[in-house]
């Protein structure tokens, strides 16, 4: 007998895809989705995802081993599509026999779905609009997230509710859709749930829990920001297309303009290709988002965080925030 009938009946197609309690999982989020984290949202019910990030194979391999010591459960791994090993990353998924991978930071490379699955795995893909999601599906995605650009980290153009209406009529009756973005209360679980999502993903909510190895500069950054300090980047050169970042304002901000005039530069002056001057942006985020999430510098770093910030007021346990969600959309479910 579960605590939430009616959360638990809408999540159950997610809940047999993931294997886990709750089809409730918390986004990768770069430095900040390692072990203890992903462990910790497994155990408590939810589904944890490593967030391989920049990492070596090497480095992923000792995460995967290190989250596994810490819980028998079911968790996923993140992989960023341009990775330059994508594939030897891929294998160290499979031969841990790691049961879903996220694949996420755009199109997957030929090969890369067909990889996963052979090693056994699910795959899990973001769909940025409903042509690319059918075409992601026709390719072997198992399951898609679709992301509005109220969340925090590297964004696309269009809110989470005008992608839940395009995308989950068309799709979520006969595959697994699970929302995400901008997401801080139960109520607005129980809403995707109802218009057919099998689950949701969450990262701002989690990045402060009591689990997560954020710095205590970088958590209380988040309690006291509301939702329009969390700001999307902004293009300065129309040559170089910069997917928009959403984070806290500080000086980092100002600082990522100025690196993208330098990359603009460069490409002009020194003539970089155009690759080479994206892959120096991305470069930069995972700097700065390890200064800020690690080091501590509020200032300098990257804050990476969705417009739900303002729903992040205090350290909590993991247990907590998913037991808060779930009576939340519990409720919601049981006035309609
Ligand atoms: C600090 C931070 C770092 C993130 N890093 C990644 C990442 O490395 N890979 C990824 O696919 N998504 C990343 N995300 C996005 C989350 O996985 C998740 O989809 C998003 O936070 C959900 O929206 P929300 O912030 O509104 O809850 C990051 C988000 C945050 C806040």
């Amino acid at each position: 007998m579960t605590a939430y009938p009616l959360t638990s009946h809408l999540m159950q197609r997610g809940c047999d895809f993931l294997g886990s309690k709750y089809a409730i999982l918390c986004g990768a989020m770069s430095w900040v989705s390692e072990r203890h984290l992903v462990s910790a949202i497994s155990e408590a019910g939810g589904f944890g995802v490593i967030a391989c990030g920049a990492m070596t194979p090497e480095l992923l391999d000792a995460e995967i081993a290190g989250t596994r010591a810490l819980t028998a459960r079911p968790f996923g791994v993140n992989l960023i599509t341009m990775h330059p090993q994508l594939f030897e990353l891929i294998e160290v998924c499979v031969r841990h026999g790691v049961g879903h991978v996220v694949l996420a930071g755009g199109i997957p490379p030929k090969g890369s779905v067909e990889a996963i699955k052979a090693g056994g795995a699910k795959v899990i893909c973001f769909a940025p609009t409903l042509a690319l999601g059918k075409k992601l599906l026709r390719s072997g995605a198992d399951a898609l997230v679709i992301e509005g650009m109220e969340a925090g980290g590297h964004i696309g153009p269009v809110s989470t509710s005008v992608l839940a209406q395009e995308i989950l009529p068309a799709l979520a009756e006969e595959h697994l859709v699970f929302v995400a973005g901008g997401i801080g209360r139960g109520e607005a679980v129980a809403g995707y749930l109802e218009m057919n999502a099998c689950g949701v993903q969450l990262g701002t909510r989690f990045a402060c829990a009591s689990e997560s190895i954020a710095h205590p500069d970088f958590k209380k950054a988040f309690f006291r920001a509301s939702a329009r300090d969390a700001v999307a980047s902004v293009q300065v050169d129309p040559r170089l297309p910069v997917i928009p970042v959403r984070a806290l304002k500080n000086k980092g901000t100002e600082a990522f303009t100025a690196k993208q005039l330098e990359v603009a530069r460069a490409l002009d002056e020194d003539g970089i290709a155009m690759d080479e001057a994206q892959l120096q942006i991305e470069h930069y985020w995972a700097g700065a988002l390890r200064r800020a999430v690690i080091d501590g510098d509020v200032e300098g770093g990257s804050l990476m965080a969705g417009q739900s910030v303002g729903m992040v007021t205090k350290e909590e346990p993991v247990t907590e925030i998913i037991a808060n969600l779930l009576a939340e959309s519990e409720a919601a479910l049981a006035r309609r």
